[in-house]
């Protein structure tokens, strides 16, 4: 029997019979999921410092205690409602918002709250083999709030499912916990989502660039005229946070480590020689997972995207920050796009057809400000010459006008052969892996103790001590 006291929300869930029959049956299910795909090992027997939200107040959405993960309070929570919020942008611009999904639109919304909430499930089920060769409890119990996280976000989809979207939604609800992260016959539906994250580096230019991605969509989902995708999503934006600031805190602690053992070796010696990872491999894996997280955006020119925005279902990324109309119904967007013999022309597209890639902009920029931090705060501040770049936009996509072309990280186009011989160069080959699997072999569980990949960070978590005891297990 499903009780509302132990799921913390403020949707009304006690009162809400429809949505308490409806957990009834996915609850077990999402339970039995976490089991079969959270992270082995890690189940019963630890308890795990964690956040908690309880409510989305100040005081209620970060309450921190130990708790063992299958244990977790997913909860289900909506941004407190604006008054009288008005539709921000596309045909509908002025009118209230929706407390209901339109008929017309029911099958474009269920789609993008499906692909969204398809995308957090498939993240803790890429992640699940890092436990067992963590560089710190820290960084172990940053790993598992990420995941509860996760689990939270497709609770935050699934109730949107559930409440707006009646037998078609339980369906999809039931499916979400179906397919898995790179199986063959039901894989997760966008290709990132299928990649393994087996090394910690992989894991933290995950969190930076690809968590990052779904802070864009969450973004412009946040601007939706359904109003209920409006406030789930804008909740969910502030655990999102997080998980950026474990990714970009992450690449900049292996960054600064990175830098420490070239200066004690007088800045001529190999790294991995001493066990720590060289700038061109961090490099590498920028590249790989900022490329990755490009394609999520979809094609530069789109229907759908169109669709989305006159329809007032998707706006972009900080709506009211646009100086335009935000009807877009006249505008144009310079796009550089590919002609038939595979020149690059620039083309004028309608606005409308064109915001993925101004979603893209946006990501870009936001993606750059961050690069730029490790940078300045990292190896500047070390003296080194070496920079870390965000490759062009047309490296190794396989979405859109540059998918089947290649190019190097500046953007000069590229034979097939020429790709080939030099594509080791800018992405992780199979002895980058099997370098940095050698190096995460033997996990770190000792409070205060670091894998010798990594520096400490600045400050623990919720102003405990660096050295304090992360995670526990029980005798
Ligand atoms: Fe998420
Ligand atoms: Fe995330």
């Amino acid at each position: 029997m499903i009780s509302a006291d132990k799921i913390p929300n403020n949707v009304g869930l006690a009162g809400n019979k429809r949505l308490l029959r409806a957990l009834e049956h996915w609850q077990p299910a999402y339970l039995d999921w976490w089991r079969e795909m959270g992270p082995p090992g890690f189940q019963d027997s630890h308890q795990v410092y964690l956040r908690t939200a309880v409510s989305v107040d100040a005081a209620g959405w970060a309450h921190f205690d130990y708790v063992k993960l299958p244990e977790y309070r997913w909860g289900i929570f909506l941004a407190e409602p604006t008054h009288d919020r008005r539709i921000g942008f596309g045909d509908f611009m002025g009118q209230p918002v929706w407390q209901e999904v339109p008929g017309e639109f029911r099958n474009q919304l269920r789609r993008l709250i499906v692909i969204q909430g398809d995308t957090e499930p498939a993240s803790v089920e890429q992640q699940r083999s890092l436990g067992a060769h963590c560089p710190s409890l820290y960084d172990l119990r940053n790993l598992f709030q990420v995941n509860v996280e996760e689990g939270r976000h497709l609770w935050a989809m699934v109730y949107l499912l559930h409440s707006y979207f009646g037998r078609d939604g339980r369906d999809e609800a039931e499916a979400l916990l179906e397919r898995r992260s790179g199986n063959d016959d039901t894989p997760r539906m966008l290709e990132a989502f299928n990649e393994p994250i087996d090394t910690w580096l992989d894991f933290f230019a995950f969190t930076m660039f690809t968590d990052r991605d779904g802070k864009s969509q969450l973004l412009s989902l946040s601007e939706s005229s359904l109003d209920p995708l409006a406030r789930t999503t804008r909740f969910m934006l502030t655990e999102e946070a997080h998980h950026m600031f474990v990714g970009e805190t992450g690449m900049a602690r292996i960054l600064e480590r990175t830098c420490q053992l070239l200066r004690d070796s007088g800045f001529s010696g190999d790294v991995r020689k001493v066990g720590g990872i060289d700038l061109p491999l961090i490099q590498k894996f920028v590249n790989f997972w900022f490329s990755q997280s490009l394609d999520l955006h979809g094609s530069e020119v789109s229907s759908n995207a169109a669709t989305y925005f006159a329809n007032g279902l998707k706006g972009r990324a900080e709506e009211d920050k646009f100086e335009d109309d935000h009807v877009l119904a006249a505008n144009l967007y310079m796009l550089d796009m590919l002609d038939d013999s595979g020149r690059i022309i620039r083309q004028e597209v309608p606005m409308r057809n064109a915001l993925n890639e101004v979603l893209r902009d946006w990501y870009v920029g936001d993606c750059q400000a961050g690069v730029d931090r490790w940078n300045k705060r990292v190896l500047e501040a070390h003296g080194m010459s070496e920079r870390i770049a965000l490759p062009s936009r047309k490296f190794n996509r396989k979405v859109g006008v540059y998918a089947g072309r290649h190019f190097d990280p500046l953007g000069n186009q590229l034979t097939p052969g020429e790709w080939e011989r030099k594509k080791s160069e800018w992405l992780p080959s199979p002895e980058d892996k099997k370098y940095l699997h050698s190096i995460q072999v033997t996990p770190v569980y000792k409070p205060g103790q670091f894998a010798n990949y990594i520096a400490p960070p600045q400050r623990g978590i919720n102003r405990m001590p660096i050295d304090f005891e992360y995670v526990r297990t029980e005798a």
